[in-house]
């Protein structure tokens, strides 16, 4: 089997490329907001959340890849090292997913034009909005963005402690040889 794929040792490439351009993507995507919400109105913030959108499209396309590479691959990869870490990395894919498609869905609802990179990816219309589309984005956005921003500080925390405290060095399976 190619370095591609992977397998039940570790991660092949295109996991990890997706592992990790996710990881700086979402990165920058908690920048913006919290120079959105810790420095209002500084330039970071204005050129920051200025990209928040695009950034968002972005992670949006990735996962569904992401969701179907993993998919493809859920026969040949390593097993988790325990149920919890299991079901913190579905939690994960759950809300890689839901944010971002709540946030579009509100987009599209509130009538407004929407571009990113350059191109008009809804054109906007004017009776109206529908709010169906807006209520879910407007309870949900952000409370389930900042529950992301803390299972990923968790996440990395509990990548360290295996490598570190013996057990199974599952940092090896997304970086190592
Ligand atoms: C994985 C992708 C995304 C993450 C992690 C994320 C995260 C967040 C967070 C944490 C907030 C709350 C900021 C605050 O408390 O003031 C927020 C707000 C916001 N986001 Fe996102 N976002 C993502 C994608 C998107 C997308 C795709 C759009 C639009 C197309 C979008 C539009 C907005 C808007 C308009 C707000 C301000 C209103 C609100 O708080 O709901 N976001 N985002
Ligand atoms: C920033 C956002 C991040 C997200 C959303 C994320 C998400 C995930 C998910 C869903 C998996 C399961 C495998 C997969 O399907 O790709 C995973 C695996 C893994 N991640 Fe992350 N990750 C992030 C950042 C990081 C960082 C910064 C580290 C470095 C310390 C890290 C270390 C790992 C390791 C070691 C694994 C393999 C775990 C195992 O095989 O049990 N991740 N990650």
């Amino acid at each position: 089997m190619s370095n591609l794929h992977d397998c039940a040792q570790r991660y092949g490439t295109v996991t990890r490329l997706l592992h990790w351009s996710m990881a700086v993507l979402l990165g920058w995507q908690f920048v913006t907001v919290l120079a959105h919400v810790l420095l209002p109105d500084s330039a970071l913030d204005s050129f920051a959340w200025s990209t928040h959108k695009a950034t968002g499209l972005l992670l949006m396309i990735l996962v569904v890849i992401r969701l179907g590479w993993a998919f493809y691959s859920r026969n040949r990869r390593p097993t988790a090292v325990s149920s919890l870490a299991r079901l913190g990395h579905l939690t994960l894919y759950g809300l890689l997913f839901v944010i971002p498609f709540i946030a579009l869905l509100r987009q599209y609802g509130s009538g407004r034009e929407f571009v990113a990179f350059g191109m008009t990816l809804m054109p906007g219309f004017s009776d109206g909005k529908i709010e169906w589309m807006i209520a879910p984005a407007s309870l949900l956005h952000g409370n389930l963005g900042w529950l992301l921003l803390a299972l990923i500080i968790g996440h990395v925390a509990m990548a360290f402690i295996h490598r570190h405290q013996g057990g199974e060095d599952v940092l090896a399976r997304m970086i190592g040889k």
